[in-house]
C-alpha cells in the first residue's frame, strides 16, 4: 500500500508571499465549479407511468429534485431514482432523461445553486448541506458581490465532459462576462472534486491566448485526478451519497447510470495493474479487469460508459494556467473492497482503507503534482491533514479558506 507521510503543509513557498496591501480588497473575480452532486437540479414531470402509486406523474413547473431531502425518504425514493436515472443509448453513446422527465440546473452565474446542496433554508444549518457557502461568505465579507464578482457554474453532474458541450459554451461565456463586468480583470476559477477534471477538460480545449487573457489562476480543491476506488463500490452494491444516508441498493440504479461515475473510476496511470481493488471469493479485479467487472455485475452499459469517458483527461495534459492545488489527507479512504461468499455484488462490502480525504485516494489527489515542471506556469501544492480536511469538510476548512482569500485578493502570488 502506498504510504506517504505528509506534513500539514507540504510546500507552499511562503518566502515569496507578496503583501500587496495590508487591507482586504477585491482582487480577482471568482467562478466556482462544483463537483459530483454539488449542483442543485430541478425537474419537470409529464410522465405516463411511474414505478409506484405514490410517485407523481406531472408537476406544474420545475421543482427541486437535487437535493430535496423529502425525495429521499424511504417510501418515495423509488420515484426519485426513476426520475434521476439517465438512460444510455449505446448507438449515439449518449444519455438522456427518462420519458416525460426534464432535469436541468438552475441559477447559472449565481451562487445560490452551489452554496447549499438543498435550497430549502430549513436544511442550511446542517453542515451536511452546506457546500460553497463558507467560501462565498468569506468573499462577500471582504467586498465581493454574489452573482457579480463571485459566481457559480453549476452543471448536470450526472454527465461526464463528453456530454457537457453546452455547459462548456456557457462556462466560457460566464468567464468572459465576469471578466468584462469586473473591469477587465482576470478570473480565479475554484473547482471542487469532479469539478476539477471537468475544468481541466475545458482548459485543454481552449487556445493559450484565451487562457492568458481570462484566467488568473485555477484553485483546485480535492481534485479527482486519477479516479477513486469508491466508485467501484457504487457500481456494485451502491453507496451512500456522502450527504444523506439512503438505502444503497435502492439508489444504485441511479448512481450506476451516471456516466460521471464511470468517468471517476480509478485508472491505470494511478493504480498498478497488479494491485487488487476488488476481492471476491471467486475472482479479483484490478484496473485492467473492468470489462469482466461490468460483465459480472450484469451492467454492460457501465463498461460502454467507461470506454466513452476513460480518455477524457487520462493524459492529465497540463492546464497551462497558474495552479493552486489544495486537498486533504489522513482520513480513512477505501483502497480495496472485500466481498465475502455470496455477497458480490449486492451486499455492501467490507473494505481496507488507505490514505486520502475519505472519498478520493491520496495518490489521485496528488495528481496535480504531475504538472510541476510540465507547464510554464507555477503549480503550488498544499496538502492539509486530519478530519477537518475530509472531502466535503475541506470547503469549510479555515486553512483552505485562508489560502483562497489570499490568492483571490492578490495577497499571495502563485509565481
Ligand atoms: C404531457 O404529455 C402529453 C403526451 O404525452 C401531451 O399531450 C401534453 O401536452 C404534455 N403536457 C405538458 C404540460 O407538457
Ligand atoms: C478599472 O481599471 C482602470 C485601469 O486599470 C482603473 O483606472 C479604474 O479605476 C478601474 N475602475 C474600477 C471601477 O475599478
Ligand atoms: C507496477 O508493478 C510492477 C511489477 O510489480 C512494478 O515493476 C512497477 O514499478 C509498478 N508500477 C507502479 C507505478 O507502481
Ligand atoms: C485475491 O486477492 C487476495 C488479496 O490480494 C488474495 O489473498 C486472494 O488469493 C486472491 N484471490 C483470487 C481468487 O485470486
Ligand atoms: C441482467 O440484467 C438484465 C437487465 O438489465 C436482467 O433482465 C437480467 O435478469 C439480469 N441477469 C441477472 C443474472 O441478474
Ligand atoms: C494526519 O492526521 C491523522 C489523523 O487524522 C494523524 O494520525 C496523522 O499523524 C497525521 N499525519 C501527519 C503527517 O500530520
Amino acid at each position: 500500500m502506498l504510504f506517504i507521510k505528509i506534513a500539514t503543509i507540504l510546500f507552499f513557498i511562503s518566502v515569496i508571499d507578496v503583501f500587496v496591501s495590508a487591507q482586504r480588497k477585491i482582487g480577482y473575480p471568482v467562478v466556482l465549479i462544483p463537483g459530483d452532486g454539488g449542483s442543485q437540479l430541478v425537474v419537470k414531470l409529464n410522465k405516463s407511468s411511474t414505478p409506484h402509486y405514490l410517485c407523481r406523474k406531472v408537476t406544474a413547473g420545475y421543482e427541486t429534485i437535487w437535493v430535496n431531502l423529502e425525495e429521499l425518504l424511504p417510501e418515495v425514493i423509488d420515484c426519485f431514482v426513476d426520475n434521476m436515472r439517465l438512460r444510455y443509448d449505446p448507438v449515439s453513446r449518449t444519455t438522456h432523461d427518462g420519458p416525460g422527465v426534464d432535469i436541468r440546473t438552475t441559477g447559472f452565474g449565481d451562487t445560490a445553486s452551489v452554496e447549499y446542496l438543498d435550497p430549502n433554508p430549513a436544511t442550511h444549518l446542517s453542515s451536511k448541506m452546506t457546500y460553497f457557502s463558507h467560501i462565498v461568505d468569506d468573499l462577500v465579507a471582504i467586498g465581493y458581490t454574489r452573482g457579480l464578482s463571485v459566481r457559480g457554474a453549476p452543471f448536470d453532474f450526472r454527465k461526464a465532459p463528453n456530454e457537457l458541450g453546452q455547459y462548456f459554451v456557457d462556462l466560457q461565456q460566464l468567464i468572459e462576462d465576469t471578466f468584462l463586468k469586473n473591469n477587465n480583470t482576470k478570473v480565479v476559477v475554484i473547482g471542487h472534486s469532479m469539478g476539477n477534471p471537468v475544468f481541466l477538460y475545458f482548459l485543454n480545449r481552449l487556445p493559450q491566448q484565451w487562457k492568458d487573457k481570462y484566467i488568473q489562476s485555477f484553485i483546485s480543491l480535492a481534485g479527482v485526478w486519477g479516479g477513486a476506488v469508491k466508485t467501484l463500490r457504487l457500481m456494485a452494491s451502491g453507496d451512500n451519497l456522502g450527504v444523506v444516508v439512503v438505502n444503497v441498493n435502492k439508489i444504485r440504479p441511479e448512481q450506476r447510470a451516471m456516466p460521471s461515475t464511470a468517468f471517476l473510476m480509478p485508472n491505470d496511470r494511478f493504480w498498478n495493474r497488479s494491485e487488487v481493488l476488488v476481492v471476491t471469493p471467486e475472482k479479483n479485479y484490478t484496473v485492467a479487469d473492468y470489462k469482466e467487472y461490468f460483465t459480472d455485475l450484469n451492467f454492460t452499459d457501465g463498461f460502454e460508459m467507461w470506454k466513452d469517458t476513460k480518455d477524457l483527461v487520462y493524459d492529465l495534459t497540463p492546464p497551462e494556467v497558474p495552479v493552486l492545488c489544495i486537498h486533504g489527507s489522513g482520513v480513512p479512504t477505501v483502497d480495496t473492497l472485500i466481498f465475502g461468499k455470496g455477497q458480490f455484488p449486492d451486499t455492501y462490502p467490507a473494505s481496507v482503507n488507505g490514505d486520502g480525504d475519505g472519498t478520493v485516494n491520496l495518490r489521485s489527489l496528488l495528481g496535480c503534482l504531475r504538472w510541476v515542471g510540465a507547464q510554464k506556469y507555477p503549480v503550488r501544492h498544499v496538502a492539509l491533514n486530519g478530519s477537518s480536511t475530509e472531502h466535503m469538510a475541506l470547503l469549510a476548512n479555515s486553512d483552505a479558506r485562508q489560502y483562497i482569500k489570499d490568492v483571490v485578493t492578490g495577497e499571495r502570488l502563485l509565481d
